[in-house]
């Protein structure tokens, strides 16, 4: 049987805000993440390692890396930060912050992981393979990974590809056959370094170049190969948000009949036709755990009509806890950080629960 327990990934300081045409301070993004990491999230996507001319919004993270590495964010629990990068340039720049900070604080931090890379993957629906008592919110990151012997690291790292040709070479200028010849040397490194590493297949559910009717099995061949790869969890998304629930159920079940269990799959939906919380709940039967979510619903782009963000964690979290099942997400504080994040951006608030919830 399926388990009680939904894991909700944060995606907002990155998939939220990396559209955001005006220039957001970086302290606001820091603040963003301490906020979120006390309402109970424990995967917090936090900044993306991607070109500045791309996306020059994102080209701080360096910063916000740097931040949770000295001075972890307080939370109650450990927390996870994840990190987007699509080829070696994004990880050298990663690796410079990140080492420079682990060797200057202890060289064992990171201890060589198990030869299997997915063999510390818990149970079936475990939320998250960190030993609880990793990171007090009290010491710094690399003093509390070296505690107990544990090899559980607050920080892993996102890659990316998609299931069609088209969208592929407008988000990363590289076909799917390169895109995942990038991902070898980023996967061989990571490991090395007892880093966990998500990859994303986007426009899952539709592509807004080759049209709602995405391969399903395209999808389920990315998702065998990226795993193969070593890749601890794939991110089905639906960037359009085109998917509907008939859409959402056929992929579902080819990716099962593909051998992909549900424990290996997150999803990732977009909000753009409302179709997000029948998506997830669909998926929710299917037996998938974990989605993901970025506060406020932020994301979206104020010169592309129609386009907009990811479905609002506060609106999922509301949906989870009505069907009895548990985040360990406190609506009220999420709520509270979705309404201030939107007034920080000067946008409207679009999550209906978040707004619900304050106005009780
Ligand atoms: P390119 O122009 O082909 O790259 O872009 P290049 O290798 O030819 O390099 C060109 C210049 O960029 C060079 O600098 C490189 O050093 C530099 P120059 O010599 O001109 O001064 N460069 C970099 N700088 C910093 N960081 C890097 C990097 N790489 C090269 N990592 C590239 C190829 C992949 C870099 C580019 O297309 C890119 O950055 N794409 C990322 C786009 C992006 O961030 N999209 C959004 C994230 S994905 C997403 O939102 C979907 C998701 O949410 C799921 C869903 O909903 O679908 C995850
Ligand atoms: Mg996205």
């Amino acid at each position: 049987a399926a388990s009680d327990h939904v894991r909700v990934v944060e995606v907002g300081p990155r998939d939220g805000l990396q559209n955001e045409k005006q220039s957001i301070p970086v302290a606001t993004k820091i603040e963003l993440v301490e906020r979120l990491a006390q309402t109970g999230l424990k995967t917090i996507e936090a900044g993306s390692f991607v070109s500045p001319k791309w996306v020059p919004q994102m080209a701080n993270s360096s910063e916000i890396l740097e931040r949770i590495l000295h001075n972890p964010p307080k939370a109650p629990h450990p927390i996870t930060y994840q990190f987007l990068l699509p080829n070696a340039k994004g990880l050298d720049n990663f690796f410079s912050t990140y080492q420079s900070h682990t060797s200057s604080t202890q060289q064992d931090a990171y201890p060589t992981p198990p030869p299997s890379p997915k063999s510390d993957h818990g149970p079936a629906l475990n939320t998250s393979s960190q030993d609880p008592n990793a990171m007090p919110s009290s010491s710094s990151g690399a003093e509390a990974m070296s505690k107990g012997g544990s090899t559980s690291n607050p920080i892993e790292l996102s890659i990316f590809t998609a299931a069609t040709e088209t969208f592929t070479q407008k988000n990363t200028n590289c076909s799917i056959a390169e895109s995942l010849q990038r991902f070898e040397p980023i996967m061989k490194r990571a490991k090395e370094q007892n880093i966990n590493v998500r990859a994303y297949i986007s426009v899952a559910l539709g592509c807004p170049y080759e049209g709602p009717n995405v391969d399903p099995h395209k999808v389920a061949e990315l998702a065998v190969s990226l795993l193969e790869m070593g890749a601890d969890e794939i991110s089905v998304a639906d960037t359009t948000g085109m998917g509907t629930a008939p859409k959402t159920a056929d992929l579902l079940k080819v990716l099962s009949a593909a051998g992909i269990e549900n424990s290996d799959l997150a999803l990732h939906f977009h909000d753009t036709y409302g179709m997000a919380l029948v998506n997830s709940v669909v998926a929710l039967e299917h037996g998938i755990r974990t989605f993901d979510a970025a506060v406020g619903g932020l994301g979206g782009c104020p010169f592309s009509p129609g386009a907009t963000g990811n479905v609002a964690t506060e609106d999922l979290v509301h949906l989870f806890h009505s069907l009895g099942l548990k985040t360990g997400v406190d609506m009220q504080r999420l709520s509270e950080v979705g309404e201030w994040i939107s007034k920080e951006l000067g946008r409207g608030n679009e999550s209906r629960a978040g707004k619900a919830t304050l106005a009780k």
